[in-house]
C-alpha cells in the first residue's frame, strides 16, 4: 500500500499536554510513590515524557501483551508475551498506554493487574478514539480524543515503522 503521513497532532501539543496530565497526576498522587506500568512498544514515548514531568517519586516498570479477536483461545483474553519484572501487590499501579481503540487490552489488562491487588489501579492513555470502543473501559487520563483514524509516531507504529516520528500522524492511503 502506497501512503503518507499528515501531522494531526504537533510535539508542542502534545507535550503541552503531557504537562498538563503530569500536574494533575503530581496532584492526585500527592504524598504517594506511583509505580508506572507501561505497556510496550507503543508506550514508551509517552511514558518518557510524562515520568520526566512527575514530581511524586516514580518507579516503572514495562510489560508488551498482545490480545486476540473473538474466537481465539487465551487465558484472559490477552496474552503476556513479556511479564511485569516486580510485584504489584499494594502499589500504586498507573498503566501507561499508547492509545485506546476496542479496549480490549485495557480490559483484560485491567482485570488482570487487579487481581494482583495493588493499593490502586488507574490507566493513562495518549490517545483514544472512543468510537471504535466495544469493551467497557474507560481511562482516568487522557491525552486526546481521536477520532477513528489509523495513526503512527510518537511511540505508535504501522507495521513497525514510524514510532520515532515527533508528531502524531494519520496515514492516509495514496
Ligand atoms: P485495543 O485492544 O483495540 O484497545 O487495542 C489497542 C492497541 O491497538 C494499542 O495499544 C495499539 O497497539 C493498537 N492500535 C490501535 N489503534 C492504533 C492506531 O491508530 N495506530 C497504531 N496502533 C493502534
Ligand atoms: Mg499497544
Amino acid at each position: 500500500m502506497n501512503y503518507h503521513i499528515e501531522e494531526m497532532i504537533s510535539e508542542q501539543k502534545l507535550e503541552d499536554r503531557i504537562s498538563e496530565l503530569a500536574k494533575q497526576i503530581n496532584i492526585d498522587y500527592a504524598g504517594r510513590e506511583l509505580h508506572l506500568v507501561v505497556i510496550l512498544k507503543g508506550s514508551v514515548f509517552f511514558a518518557a515524557a510524562l515520568a520526566k514531568r512527575l514530581t511524586v517519586p516514580v518507579t516503572m516498570d514495562f510489560m508488551t501483551v498482545t490480545s486476540y479477536g473473538d474466537g481465539m483461545v487465551s487465558a484472559g483474553e490477552i496474552t503476556v508475551k513479556k511479564e511485569l519484572d516486580e510485584e504489584i501487590t499494594g502499589r500504586n499501579v498507573l498503566i501507561v498506554e499508547d492509545i485506546i481503540d476496542s479496549g480490549r487490552t485495557l480490559y483484560y489488562l485491567k482485570r488482570l493487574l487487579l487481581a494482583r491487588h495493588p493499593e490502586s489501579l488507574r490507566i493513562i492513555t495518549m490517545l483514544d478514539k472512543p468510537e471504535c470502543r466495544t469493551m467497557e473501559i474507560e481511562a482516568d487520563y487522557c491525552g486526546f480524543e481521536i477520532p477513528n483514524r489509523f495513526v503512527v509516531g510518537y511511540g505508535l507504529d504501522y507495521a513497525q515503522k514510524h514510532r520515532n516520528l515527533s508528531y502524531i500522524g494519520a496515514v492516509i492511503q495514496d
